[in-house]
């Protein structure tokens, strides 16, 4: 075999170009500091875009994944395993949930709640009744259909038809909720704080505003917990903060603290209209993926883990106000938790992704969330140290790009 250089220049001839990848390659990581292939370190405040909730290599993880990779790894779902008992037991005991589906990633967790919301509603009320009710700059994922559902037009146009049935109105616009919503709508669909979008929390009154809509025309609420779930935010989900509670739930990203897995919740009474065969996957609950899950969980659902979101919040708050003192970026924080946005002032729109390129020069991994906003999604258990540091290098990126 050819003996391949492995560069960053490779990863263009070889990959699909759907990616515009960073220009260093990570070859290691440890808590929120990664190092690439020359042995520069990084400070990581993009947790691999709210996936890794614990860090880095986290003890307890790498121990749950090593005594699992030597008992079982998979079965497909022709068989259970305990793992997956265990994870899904975890979850039905700290939510509103009842049954749990789990697939391999953020999309097929929604594509399950989408098709069973439809199948849901198909079954106990109309074949009619399939209007999916969604908002403008959400994300649901990259499957047609949760492409189709999600907000956004760049991701959804260019593949030909697309699904029916389903509509977008302005997200945290009750009114526009209220005039589309009948009693053909199977669900209604949103992230509780938008990711990608902008980092863009609903109100509580919005939120109460579509619970009762749903309730009153027999619609399913739909929360994609996907990134703003697992502690995220500083409760396990944010629903709990609210105090809304969904029909079905979806989790991913930081269920697996960097392992593939993703679940849907529901009730079960919804449940009940599934039976074998409707739906599936053949890795969904794989024994490697929920036995780093039930650790992950445990670890992440301490009251130690979620109260410290709110005090890493105010810290990094408090260092781009620093930041902000000096160089007038910022317009205002966005999000919950440690899903937190910086949107920039008017006259750096546009330059998110700048910030993004820039911050790599000087050893710091932050995110965008669009064009305008700064995405900063670390570890839930970054340590000060290592906030202070990676902000000052921050702070260095943010000199330049103003300087530029
Ligand atoms: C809210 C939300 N839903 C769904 C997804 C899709 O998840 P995945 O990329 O794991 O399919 C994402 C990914 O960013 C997300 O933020």
């Amino acid at each position: 075999m050819m003996n391949t250089k492995i560069t960053r220049e490779l990863f263009d001839k070889v990959i699909l170009p759907v990616y515009a990848p960073a220009q260093f390659i990570p070859v290691k990581g440890q808590g929120s500091r990664v190092w690439d292939q020359n042995g520069e370190d990084y400070i990581d405040f993009a947790g691999g875009i709210a996936v890794n909730a614990l860090g880095h290599c986290h003890p307890r993880l790498m121990k749950a994944l090593q005594e699992q990779s030597e008992k079982l790894w998979h079965v497909s779902n022709v068989f259970t395993n305990e793992p997956a008992l265990t994870l899904a037991q975890k979850l039905i005991d700290n939510t509103f949930a009842d049954r749990v589906f789990f697939a391999n990633s953020g999309a097929e967790a929604n594509e399950a709640a989408f098709k069973l919301a439809r199948y849901y509603a198909t079954e106990k009320y109309s074949p009619y009744k399939t209007k999916i009710i969604a908002f403008y700059q959400s994300f649901h994922g990259r499957t047609f259909f949760t492409v189709s559902v999600g907000g956004q037009a760049k991701y959804s146009d260019g593949f030909g038809p697309k699904p029916a049935d389903i509509v977008h109105v302005p997200f945290n616009n009750l009114d526009a909720v209220k005039a589309i919503i009948d009693d053909h709508t199977c669900a209604v669909v949103l992230e509780p704080v938008q990711g990608e979008g902008g980092l863009t929390s609903a109100t509580p009154e919005f939120l109460q505003g579509v619970r009762e809509l749903c309730d009153q025309y027999n619609a399913l609420l739909i929360f994609d917990e996907v990134q703003c779930g697992m502690g995220r935010t500083g409760s396990l989900f944010t629903y709990q903060q609210y105090g809304i509670t969904p029909d079905i739930l979806t989790s991913a990203k930081a269920l697996g603290g960097g392992f593939p897995i993703s679940a849907m919740l529901t009730t079960n009474e919804i449940a009940s209209v599934m039976h074998p065969g409707v739906h599936g996957t053949t890795y969904g609950g794989n024994p490697l993926a929920c036995a780093v899950g039930c650790e992950a969980f445990d670890i992440i659902n301490s009251p130690e883990v979620l109260e410290g979101v709110q005090q890493r919040r105010a810290i990094f708050i408090e260092k781009l106000e620093e930041i902000n003192d000096q160089f007038k970026v910022f317009r205002e924080y966005r999000g919950k938790g440690l899903l937190l946005g910086a949107e920039l002032q008017p006259q750096f729109h546009d330059k998110a992704r700048e910030f993004l390129n820039v911050a790599t020069e000087f050893n710091v991994m932050i995110l965008n969330a669009g064009t305008n906003v700064l995405r900063f999604t670390p570890s839930l258990i970054i340590s000060e140290n290592e906030i202070q540091e990676g902000m000052m290098r921050f702070a260095k990126a943010v000199e330049k790009v103003v300087n530029a």
